[in-house]
């Protein structure tokens, strides 16, 4: 049993994320965190609102609140909505807390106190007409390296790079919209960045074999293009506020830690979140903090990898304090909206309470890890959503499931039904499931969630090959006890796929597992070799017909969805 730290990076407070935020990041963390507890690991899985910086400011006054009620009505909303995707998180927080705020400031100091902050007078933009300093996406304008024309002041949409307000060509306020800006000069701290390079390149190096190719090539890349200082605070009223203590000046004039500075110290600070609702029964500090046995493993899209593996992991070196490092950085590429982007801004593609208003979580569940972006962008169509559901879950998995059961029930009664000993048909099937599981086991472990879609895929393939070859509709007119056995073995199948459906598709899991009345109702894993035994499900084993596990998506369905959706890419 090892322990596993898990986190997927902080979903802005900003509004409801689209399918594509929660493939790029919750899902794939959450199949691996059930994954992982299941087959026994101690596991804990941590999440968060990113709740600071000038998107909560800027949605805030868009919904006429004040940023405090804006967040914390905005927190429950999404919360709501993971909780229907059933994202099994072990602690969802704030990086508003109050731990936030305590160890952000922690962190601060020491840095501080080992020479890597320093203060610097800095040109600002400064918008007359909005009375006030515009940081980070309070200004809009072009990018200098792609010419995007709606780049923000913090970073490009398009090609990704971190910018800062004043790079920006042709800048207009995002508040009034306003282009007379002017630049004035203000303080602000700046994180010693380049003092770090080479502990950070050293520390990359060191890792990134264990990474993904995707993370360690955009680490790769931002190391090659050095490390610069950075200003870490911000003139906000809204944020982690600089310690009087340290920075009596700066805290005087209200400046606030930038939203990249405190946003990744919330993993630490919603850990204690955690351990603080139950100090009796959890120990933050025993999965942070000088720790040597616990294995973490980070989930985000491509665009956060700079701040996972460069620059988060420059602060926690700077601090000379021995916090838990990252061991393997999953990255994720773009789904895209029949090829063009997902937006937020401009409510394009499909938001994750409207999912789910739709359908249940499993089919976007199943549908999204099965086309996660993981070589490439992929495409999220309705037209290729409807045919893998219908295909995959209704055809593949859902009709076995049913037709297995009722066949059963309504030839052999309630209980799972004796027939003859296995034979060869069976042996052959075991040896077949069995490699099949061990090549789904692999893609979980190596974090490959398309590779194992398609082995789960293959499983459940595996039994409708069986069950047309043994074809028991027939076989119960000339050889009952082989039906009978033809029926056991298939629904020794289904509660495998029961058990290991469960990291994709957990209510369909449930469904399946509670078919059965079992003393062990519970999801444990199974080895290979029980699993290629095919006799977890003894005779006699009363069961039940679950209602049908997917519907199929019609024509007429699909046309109210591309009419409500949009479908013109
Ligand atoms: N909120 C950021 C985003 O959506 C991610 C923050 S991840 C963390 O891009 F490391 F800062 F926590
Ligand atoms: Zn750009």
């Amino acid at each position: 049993m090892a322990r596993h730290l898990i986190t997927s990076a902080l979903p802005y407070i900003n509004g409801i994320k689209h399918l594509g935020n929660m493939v790029g990041s919750m899902l794939p963390a959450d199949v691996y965190s059930r994954y992982l507890r299941q087959r026994g690991h101690d596991v804990l899985y941590i999440c968060a609102t990113d709740e600071h910086g000038t998107p909560a400011e800027l949605a805030a006054k868009a919904a006429g609140l004040s940023v405090a009620e804006f967040c914390a009505q905005a927190h429950d909303a999404q919360k709501a909505v993971y909780d229907g995707f059933e994202l099994s998180f072990d602690y969802f927080g704030r990086s508003s807390s109050a731990q936030n705020v305590e160890i952000t400031q922690h962190f601060a100091r020491r840095l501080q106190a080992n020479g890597f902050i320093e203060e610097r007078a800095i040109r600002q933009v400064f918008s007359p007409a909005d009375d006030r300093f515009l940081p980070d996406r309070y200004v809009e304008g072009t990018c200098p390296h792609c010419a995007y024309d709606k780049a923000r002041g913090d970073q490009c949409e398009n090609c990704t790079r971190v910018l800062d307000p004043t790079d920006l060509i042709a800048p207009r306020s995002a508040i009034s919209g306003s282009t007379e800006l002017e630049v004035r000069e203000t303080k602000h701290l700046f994180l010693l960045q380049s003092k770090l390079q080479d502990e950070v390149e050293a520390w990359v190096t060191k890792h990134e074999e264990a990474w993904p190719h995707l993370a360690s090539s955009i680490a790769r890349k931002w190391l090659t293009e050095g490390l610069h200082d950075r200003a870490i605070t911000r003139d906000l009223d809204w944020g982690v506020p600089v310690p009087a203590d340290t920075w009596p000046e700066l805290a005087a004039e209200g400046k606030v830690f930038y939203v990249w500075f405190d946003a990744p110290v919330e993993y630490i600070a919603a850990t204690k979140e955690w351990s603080d609702a139950d100090p009796e029964n959890r120990d933050w500090k025993s999965w942070w903090y000088d720790v040597q046995d616990v294995r973490y493993t980070e989930f985000m899209a491509k665009d956060n990898v700079p701040f996972h593996t460069v620059m988060f992991p420059a602060t926690e070196l700077g601090v000379r304090e021995p916090w838990k490092m990252v061991d393997c950085v999953k990255a994720f590429n773009w789904l895209t909206y029949y090829g063009g982007k997902f937006s937020t801004s401009q409510q394009r593609g499909v938001f994750t309470d409207a999912a789910l208003e739709l359908l249940p979580a499993d089919y976007w569940r199943y549908f999204l890890i099965a086309n996660a972006p993981e070589s490439d962008d992929s495409s999220f169509t309705w037209e290729h959503f409807a045919a893998t559901v219908n295909k995959d879950l209704a055809d593949t998995l859902g009709n076995f499931v049913n037709r297995v059961l009722s066949f059963s029930r309504k030839r052999f009664g309630d209980e799972v039904p004796v027939g003859s000993a296995a034979g060869e048909a069976e042996a052959k099937l075991g040896e077949e499931i069995a490699r099949l599981l061990g090549e789904y086991e692999e893609q979980l472990e190596t974090l490959q969630f398309r590779k194992a879609a398609q082995a789960l895929r293959a499983l459940w393939s595996a039994g409708n090959s069986y069950l047309e070859e043994k074809a028991p509709w027939l076989e119960i007119k000339t050889d009952p006890e082989g039906a009978a056995l033809t029926l056991r073995t298939a629904m020794n199948l289904i509660h495998l796929y029961a058990v290991v459906s469960e990291p994709l598709i957990p209510a369909s899991a449930r469904a399946m597992r509670t078919a059965f009345a079992l003393a062990d109702a519970t999801a444990a894993w199974v080895s290979r070799e029980q699993a290629a035994s095919l006799d977890a499900v003894p005779a006699g084993t009363p069961f039940t017909v679950p209602p049908v596990l997917f519907a199929k998506i019609t024509e007429e369905d699909l046309d109210s969805y591309r009419e409500r959706f949009g479908a013109d890419g």
